[in-house]
């Protein structure tokens, strides 16, 4: 029994999907409950207790965190991606599905495309309930795999361990390495031990990139200067492709790719432009009637929790689950050409 473990105290104006979710019955028929790596209610919902200003405030500690706390879990899931119980997620991967003719070929508008997916070891906890040891595991096991890595792909392993500041402060401002600290993910547990078991991939060029240990044990990254969305996808579906005959990840037919924040699941995919509206950006009310149109979210130029510079935002897909990798691209192309011919007409 958690004795100690009362129902949290949520302020008035707290507006996270943990505090509308979390009933007193909810609490009371989860509060004892257990994953098989030992992953409980109360761990799972600190963050979004610790941090009353999140958006979401809940972490999984394992694939099975979704079954166990699903009391919890399903309607958060629901209700941030219009996704129920009774559905199933599906896949899509290939590049030749996606219509997306280079974009803004003169460089006025589109600065830079990324595209990123979440990957976790299948069998292994999430990084939130994960030990040290299983931790050291991941890193040797995906160093190895992304060390097979041919051709343009191929690059170097650069633990966290070790690194001076100077070049990871240089890597963190030219958008390719997390930050460190991050109080949601603290809070969540996903930053015990730290630097130790973390690090980053990529090659030469820097056009891919993988973040090893950070909030999902992998974030498999292709990036490169101005829209060409296509190249950038293609690039990112070859590199999936050889490292999953290298490691088996967690996936489940109706949740699709296991991340350890509920919004990531499904695609785990995240593609988004560095585009610069400074017009459009006057009219904010506008700019956000396209972005909700074409499901995108706005964030800032340093990413999530950061402010836009210079009229320059970062607009990415906001649905991941019960949608392909396809269609999250094609919401992000689809809209930022409808930015882009919005900033025209402004
Ligand atoms: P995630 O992509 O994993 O959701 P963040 O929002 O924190 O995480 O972004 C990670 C980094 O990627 C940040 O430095 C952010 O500025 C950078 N980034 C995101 N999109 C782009 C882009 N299109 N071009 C260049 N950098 C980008
Ligand atoms: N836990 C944070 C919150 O609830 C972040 C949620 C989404 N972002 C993420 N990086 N998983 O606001």
């Amino acid at each position: 029994m958690l004795t100690d473990f009362n129902f949290p105290p949520f302020p008035k104006d707290c507006k996270s999907q943990l505090c509308k979710h979390l009933t007193k019955e909810t609490f009371e028929a989860l509060k004892d409950k257990k994953t098989k790596n030992g992953f409980t209610l109360k761990e799972a919902i600190n963050s979004g207790v610790v941090n009353s200003d999140s958006g979401i405030g809940v972490y999984a500690g394992d694939k099975e965190s979704y079954s166990t706390f699903g009391l919890l879990f399903d309607p958060i899931i629901e209700d941030y991606h219009s996704f129920k119980v009774e559905d199933t997620h599906k896949s899509n991967l290939n590049p030749n599905d996606l219509n997306a003719p280079v974009l803004d070929v003169d460089g006025e508008y589109i600065i830079s495309t990324r595209i990123r997916v979440g990957r976790n070891f299948a069998n292994l906890p999430l990084g939130p309930a994960i030990t040290k040891e299983q931790r050291d595991e991941v890193q040797e096991r995906s160093s190895q795999a992304l060390n097979s890595l041919e051709g343009s792909l191929s690059g170097t392993y650069y633990p966290l361990e070790g690194m001076s500041d100077e070049i990871s402060k240089s890597l963190i401002k030219d958008h390719f390495l997390f930050k460190a600290g991050d109080r949601f993910l603290e809070a969540s547990g996903l930053n015990r031990e730290w630097p130790e078991g973390r690090g980053i991939f990529h090659n030469e060029d820097k056009t891919f990139l993988v973040w090893v240990n950070e909030e999902d044990q992998l974030r498999i990254i292709s990036m490169q200067q101005g829209g060409d969305i296509k190249e950038v996808f293609t690039r990112l579906t070859t590199a999936i492709a050889h490292l999953q005959k290298k490691i088996e990840f967690s996936y489940s037919e109706h949740l699709g790719y296991i991340t350890s924040c509920p919004t990531n699941l499904g695609t785990a995919m995240r593609a988004s432009v560095h585009i610069k509206v400074p017009k459009l950006a006057q009219d904010m009310k506008k700019f956000e009637a396209i972005t909700d149109k074409h499901h995108l979210q706005i964030r800032g130029i340093h990413g999530e929790h950061s402010e836009s510079e210079g009229g320059i935002y970062d607009i990415s897909n906001k649905r991941r689950l019960g949608v392909t990798e396809v269609e999250c691209v094609q919401d992000m192309y689809d809209g930022v050409v409808a930015l882009i011919q919005a900033e025209k007409d402004a």
